[in-house]
C-alpha cells in the first residue's frame, strides 16, 4: 500500500503522521519548532527529521504539508507566516527536490478543515466555519461543502481580524488581533499575568482541567474571546456548524461553554436564527497532518490503484 504523509507546521511543533485511507493516523512523529526568528533551513531539517521518522525505510508516495502561515493560490509559495522564518518561499518546490517525492502545500487550517469535511464534524455540511487554536488562530470557510481559498488563497485569516483597535501588539505587525486575545499564547499570557510564571499551553490546559483556577479563569477568557469573534463570523458566513480545533480543542467544554455563550449574546438576530452548534473538531489536534496526507494522497494517487 502506498504510503502518503501529512505534517503539520505550527509555531510550536511539527507534526508528522503516516495516515491511511480512511484517515486513520497509523504513525506520528513530533518535533519542536526551531522559532520563527530563525534561517529557513532549521524549520525544514525539523520537517525533514520528522518525514524521515514516519516513513521509517519506506518511500512516501506522496507528502502534504499543512503551513501555518499564508499559502498563495498555487499551493507552491509559503508568502507570510507570523509564527514561522518562511518569508515569500518557494517552499513546495524546494522541499520536494529535498526529498525527492511529490509535496502539496496548504494552510494548517484549510487542511484542517479539509480533514474535517472528509472524515470528521463538518462531513455532510455545505456552509462551516473551522476554527483552530493553538500558538495562533488558524482559520477555514467551507462554502459549498469546499474549503473556501479566496483570490490570494488566505481566506480565513480569521487571526488577525482586529478585534481591539490599538490593542496587544501582535507577530504579523499589526496590533489588537483576535489571536492575541484567544489562542494558546493568550491562555499563556494570561496565567503569566496573574503572576504564574513559565507555564506552556498544555500545562495551563492540564492545570484547568485539574480544577486549578487561574487556569479555569483563563479558559473563561480564552473562551469568551472566542464566541465573541465567532458570533462576528456567524453573521458574515451564516454557517450550519463551527468546529473548534487545534490544541486548546484538548480543554473541551472548558473552552466551548464560555464561546457558546458568548457567541449567543453577541449574534445578531440570535432569536430568529438557527444558532450553529460550536462543537470540537473530530479529530482533534491531529486534523490538519490528516487533511495534509489527504491532500497529498487525492492529488497523487494512481489511477487504477486503491491506495
Ligand atoms: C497564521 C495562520 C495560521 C494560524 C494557525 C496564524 O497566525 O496567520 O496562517 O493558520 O496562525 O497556525
Ligand atoms: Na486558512
Ligand atoms: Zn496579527
Amino acid at each position: 500500500m502506498a504510503l502518503f504523509i501529512g505534517v503539520d507546521i505550527g509555531g510550536t511543533k511539527v507534526l508528522a503522521t503516516a495516515v491511511s485511507s480512511t484517515g486513520r493516523v497509523v504513525r506520528t512523529a513530533v518535533r519542536s519548532t526551531p522559532g520563527r526568528r530563525v534561517e529557513s533551513r532549521l524549520v525544514e531539517d525539523a520537517l525533514t527529521e520528522a518525514v524521515q521518522e514516519v516513513a521509517g525505510i519506506r518511500r512516501p508516495a506522496a507528502i502534504g504539508i499543512a503551513a501555518a502561515g499564508f499559502v498563495d493560490a498555487q499551493g507552491e509559495r509559503v508568502r507570510f507566516a507570523p509564527h514561522l522564518p518562511w518569508q515569500d518561499e518557494g517552499v513546495r518546490a524546494r522541499l520536494a527536490e529535498r526529498w525527492s517525492a511529490p509535496v502539496v502545500l496548504d494552510n494548517d487550517a484549510n487542511c484542517a478543515a479539509r480533514a474535517e469535511l472528509t472524515y470528521g464534524a463538518v462531513s455532510g455540511a455545505q456552509d462551516a466555519l473551522v476554527i483552530t487554536l493553538g500558538t495562533g488562530i488558524g482559520g477555514a470557510v467551507v462554502l459549498d461543502g469546499a474549503v473556501h481559498r479566496g483570490y490570494n488563497g488566505m481566506a480565513g485569516e480569521f487571526g488577525h481580524m482586529q478585534v481591539v483597535p490599538g490593542g496587544r501588539d501582535c507577530e504579523c505587525g499589526g496590533t489588537g488581533c483576535w489571536e492575541q486575545y484567544c489562542s494558546g499564547n493568550a491562555l499563556v499570557r494570561f496565567v503569566r499575568d496573574q503572576g504564574v510564571s513559565d507555564l506552556s499551553g498544555p500545562q495551563v490546559t492540564e492545570a484547568a482541567l485539574a480544577g486549578d483556577e487561574t487556569a479555569l479563569a483563563a479558559f473563561a477568557s480564552v473562551g469568551e474571546w472566542l464566541g465573541v469573534g465567532a458570533a462576528n463570523l456567524v453573521a458574515a458566513f451564516d454557517p450550519e456548524i463551527v468546529v473548534i480545533g487545534g490544541g486548546l480543542s484538548a480543554a473541551g467544554d472548558l473552552l466551548l461553554e464560555p464561546a457558546r455563550d458568548a457567541m449567543r449574546d453577541s449574534l445578531v438576530g440570535a432569536a430568529h436564527r438557527t444558532v450553529p452548534p460550536v462543537v470540537r473538531a473530530a479529530l482533534g489536534p491531529e486534523a490538519g497532518a490528516i487533511g495534509a496526507a489527504d491532500l497529498a494522497r487525492q492529488r497523487f494517487r494512481t489511477v487504477g490503484t486503491r491506495a
